[in-house]
């Protein structure tokens, strides 16, 4: 048995957040839905963090929970309206405040002690509120406050219940990672006894409890970290009952399938399957240049060719998909909400409703960079637990207008190129994509005396720790030149090379 936190979800966009966090403190933690998080009190509880939401607690119908939560003999934090929550529900008041605070926030310190040990006096945090505290519960004293925020922080030292108006999860709030670890360890008193190696034995039980005694999964392979792990995972959960279905689908990188083959045939004894799919593929997207139309296409095309391979297996009942949770944030409505859909990254938003397979998503609550150290845990090479990501429409994506086969041909040697140059010049390190685009756009050139008109490539690196927010990379001089002088001379169609310089909001990373 591990200590544990629970984390009661009040609806806020950043509960996984909180729980990655205490993850990073290698402390396990339960996200429970608030109307049930009086079932999960007891035993190695060790403390109680209450999210944030998009209600206010005043408001009649706000989402509220048991209060025997409040009698768990277990410290608790609440964060903007789980603070709320408590303060309502321990005698004070909220009110909607008269001036609202979003983004970066000056707060000033009144007790630099237990909760904020080791915070500066002065620090920046994260705030996104327009209620506030107006009078506090007996027992409490304020910790911190802002100019407009007199209550930013609070607490009951006696009843260890603490409450902060600001997001100390978001990794805006500078100190945030301080004030959480002190939650943990000196108020909670936990040790962190929770390993990434126990992760992946939760999640490789979970696959097993899941798919029972005869059920085998269908599992879609792309070569990403993502379904790769997934796939050591399902392997370790049912061994060769997992079915790995590898498709070609003509929009893969240079070296990508053989890569696969050898990694999961050789070292992982999976059982696994490669579909040479490109014509089919390719095929469909012929005269498609919409940029969802063209992911829908090949949405559609997978999940008819994992259809077609679960039916050579008797209990294919289950189809294994590398999701993660930025995926699912960005591509349904978080909470039910409605949340704006951005793109449908195609195993998200692109499954039909009669599939009449259950979904296998291990990964689906972690992000990139843990995904990462499990697969380290699980012993993937190291080649493909560092590759930067890459979207399981591949190339199509980084192909603006029609997949053409000697377009996406030309985009494959000029990602390679880029690829390449990266990693010889040594600036692919700590950057998060580095690639190249088709753009579509022709310009006039010359070249031998000869005038050219073909199409611009674009250099897209990026930086990101989850891919949902990015920033630019400027390569050196020396990258550039030789990303240039190789694409415009090696190969055909492509006679003019430029660098992206658009962050995250508000372009995508991808052109598509
Ligand atoms: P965007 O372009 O939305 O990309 O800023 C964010 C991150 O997600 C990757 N991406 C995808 N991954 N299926 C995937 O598995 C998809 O359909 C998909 N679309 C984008 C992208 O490479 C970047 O890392």
């Amino acid at each position: 048995m591990h200590e544990r936190i629970l984390i009661v979800d009040f609806g806020s966009q950043y509960t996984q957040l909180i729980a990655r966090r205490i993850r990073e403190h290698q402390v396990f933690s339960q996200v429970v839905p608030a109307h049930r998080a009086g079932e999960y009190l007891g035993g190695d509880l060790k403390g109680i963090i209450l999210s944030g939401g998009p209600a206010s607690a005043y408001a009649e119908g706000a989402p509220t929970m048991s209060e025997e939560v409040l009698n768990a003999r277990v410290p608790i934090l609440g964060i903007c309206y789980g603070m709320q929550w408590l303060c309502e529900h321990l005698g004070g008041a909220v009110v909607a405040g008269e001036h609202r605070e979003f983004g970066f926030t000056e707060m000033s310190l009144d007790n630099r002690e237990g909760l904020f040990r080791g915070v500066a006096a002065e620090t920046v945090v994260w705030m996104s509120h327009g209620d506030r505290v107006e009078k506090l519960p007996a027992g409490f004293d304020r910790l911190a406050h802002t100019a407009d925020c007199p209550e930013a922080a609070i607490g009951d030292e006696a009843r260890k219940v603490y409450g902060l108006q600001f997001h100390p999860e978001v990794a805006h709030t500078r100190e945030g990672v301080t004030v959480l670890r002190n939650f943990l360890h000196e108020i909670c008193g936990c040790v962190g006894d929770w390993t990434p190696g126990d992760l992946a034995q939760e999640l490789v039980r979970g696959v097993a409890g899941q798919v029972g005694h005869s059920g085998e999964i269908v599992l879609g392979l792309s070569g990403g970290v993502d379904s790769s792990v997934v796939g050591a995972i399902c392997q370790q959960a049912i061994g060769r009952r997992c079915h790995a279905i590898f498709v070609d689908t003509g929009l893969l990188r240079s070296g990508e399938r053989e890569l696969v083959e050898s990694t999961f045939r050789d070292h992982f004894e999976l059982d696994l399957t490669v579909v040479d799919a490109a014509d089919r593929f390719l095929g469909n997207l012929a005269g498609v240049t919409d940029p969802e139309a063209k992911r829908k296409v090949i949405g559609y095309e997978f999940v008819e060719i994992f259809r077609e391979q679960a039916k050579r297996f008797e209990n294919a009942n289950f189809l294994g998909q590398g999701t993660l949770y930025p995926d699912v944030i960005e591509s349904v409505a978080a909470h039910g909400g409605a949340t704006e859909v951005i793109k449908s990254h195609h195993n998200v938003g692109g499954l039909p409703e009669d599939l009449e397979m259950d979904l296998v998503e291990p990964l689906r609550l972690l992000f990139k960079d843990e995904v990462r150290e499990l697969g380290r845990v699980l012993g993937l090479p190291e080649e493909m637990v560092a590759r930067q990501p890459f979207p399981g429409p591949g190339l199509a994506v980084r192909c603006v207008g029609e997949c053409a086969p000697d377009r996406i041909e030309r985009l494959r040697e000029a990602d390679a190129i880029v690829r390449e140059e990266f990693e010889r010049h040594g600036e692919h390190e700590g950057v998060w994509q580095y690639f190249a685009v088709l753009t579509g756009a022709r310009s006039v050139g010359v070249m031998g005396d000869q005038r050219t008109y073909e199409e611009a490539c674009a250099i897209r690196a990026v930086q990101s720790s989850d891919g949902m927010t990015a920033d630019w990379v400027y390569p050196s001089h020396a990258c550039l030149q030789a990303i240039s002088n190789r694409v415009i001379n090696k190969i055909r169609g492509i006679n003019r090379v430029v660098l992206d310089v658009t962050s995250k909001p508000p372009g995508t990373i991808e052109w598509e």
